[in-house]
């Protein structure tokens, strides 16, 4: 299921640069499902033309109060009734000054003024230079709608249409589609802290090489995002993996399962909830050759000595946070056979109040992914699905299993 099917989506366009972003966000929206009605200010039309808009949207575009072809000669009425969001992207600083003031003599401004505060949401994408976006008059404004309601999305940083470099341009239309999935996700662990492993270990045996496995940190990413989209603060501490960093969510690069330990007992100190996805080497070299280890011309391949690596789960389960139910731990194990009674016993092993099950090589490196659920009251079965959504579903059941 796309992550906006059945969503109406009102997506406002102000006067400003990033309008041409405007175009992909729409495209964006629409493949994840939603139908969007686009409606312009006068201003914004000095930057993209309707028709692109049109095209892009497969609805006429909205762009006057006073267009006599809506029936009712409502349209602002019509347009924030029908809406599941309204979404200003670009918002200018001009639009904000104006809706803190409520100001209601074009459309967009209109048909903000005139939506159900308690069941269409306002969310504003700003776009301006630096300078504007910082000076204390747009800080007010951004404070005062936030008062009133609407939910301000961040800036991106870097450089801006005009040649300077800083604060204030607008999220990439990717950006804006990931913000507005997590929007329309309940909130199920607001004000938690989610501490989330991820990926394999890499374990060096000299300067050049190491020990590692397959592991592609998809699950454990998807993991994070859901739990930040449910309203946690969210920390993912990750091994070597080519992933992209989910929104808000604040990423810690190890590689080895001794750094993975130490950053991850310093981060659990105030979590709340830990996950533990990481395929951590079990072993690693007992020693770590200063210089690349060379053949030597006899034929006879080197020893290498192994030592066993920390059990960062296990560890984090019986610190004393942990062991009076402060912090609900969940463990993962990856297996390739009998999986209801090794997750039972892995559980049971690692002292831990939910452990998930799946098989391993049916998951390492895949977008979907089977799960089985062992607490010590019984089992549940997630049959396969994207990563995400399993995240999705496991974030919510942890939240239930904590609430109990
Ligand atoms: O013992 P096993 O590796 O099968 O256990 C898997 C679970 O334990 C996973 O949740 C994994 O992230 C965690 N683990 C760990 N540290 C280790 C080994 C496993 O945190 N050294």
């Amino acid at each position: 299921m796309k992550d906006l099917a059945g969503k109406h989506i009102v997506l406002g366009l102000t006067g400003g640069i990033a309008c041409y972003k405007a175009a992909e966000l729409c495209r964006s929206l629409i493949k994840e499902g939603a139908t969007v009605q686009v409606v312009m200010t006068e201003a914004a039309q000095q930057f993209i033309t309707p028709v692109t808009m049109q095209a892009l949207s497969n609805r006429a575009v909205a762009l006057s109060q006073w267009d006599a072809r809506e029936t009712n000669n409502m349209a602002h009425i019509n347009l924030s009734r029908e809406a599941d969001a309204i979404v200003i992207a670009p918002c200018s600083a001009d639009f904000m000054a104006r809706l803190v003031h409520g100001r209601a003599d074009d459309l967009l401004s209109l048909l903000c003024l005139a939506r159900p505060l308690d069941k269409v949401p306002l969310l504003l994408a700003p776009a301006m230079n630096r300078e504007m976006w910082v000076h204390p008059a747009t800080r007010r404004n951004v404070a005062q709608l936030k008062a009133d309601g609407a939910t301000v999305l961040d800036v991106g940083t870097g450089d801006q249409a005009c040649g300077e470099t800083g604060d204030g341009r607008m999220l990439e239309p990717q950006e804006l589609v990931e913000d507005l999935v997590a929007f329309f996700q309940p909130k199920l662990l607001a004000g938690h802290h989610v501490l989330v492993t991820a990926g394999p270990t890499y374990e060096a045996i000299d300067p050049v090489r190491g020990i590692t496995n397959l592991s592609s940190g998809k699950m454990g990413f998807a993991v994070a995002r859901a739990a930040r989209e449910a309203g946690a603060r969210v920390t993912l501490v990750a091994g070597p993996v080519h992933l992209p960093t989910p929104r808000g969510v604040q990423r810690i690069d190890v590689k080895s399962a001794a750094e993975m330990l130490a950053v991850t007992v310093a981060a659990a100190v105030d979590a709340t909830v830990f996950v533990a996805t990481a395929a951590v080497a079990d072993w690693r070299p007992a020693q770590t050759a200063g210089q690349k280890i060379k053949k030597d011309g006899s034929g006879q391949p080197p020893t290498l000595e192994f030592v066993e690596n920390p059990d960062i789960l296990a560890t984090v389960a019986q610190s004393p946070c942990a062991r009076t139910a402060e912090l609900f731990c969940v463990g993962f194990a990856a297996e390739s056979e009998d999986l209801l009674a090794n997750a039972q016993a892995k559980r049971l092993r690692k002292g831990v109040p939910l452990l998930v099950g799946n098989i391993g090589p049916a998951t390492f490196g895949q977008d979907d992914n089977a799960l089985l659920l062992v607490r010590a009251d019984g089992v549940e079965s997630m049959s396969r699905a994207p990563k995400l959504e399993l995240a999705r579903k496991l974030i919510a059941a942890c939240a239930h299993q904590i609430s109990e």
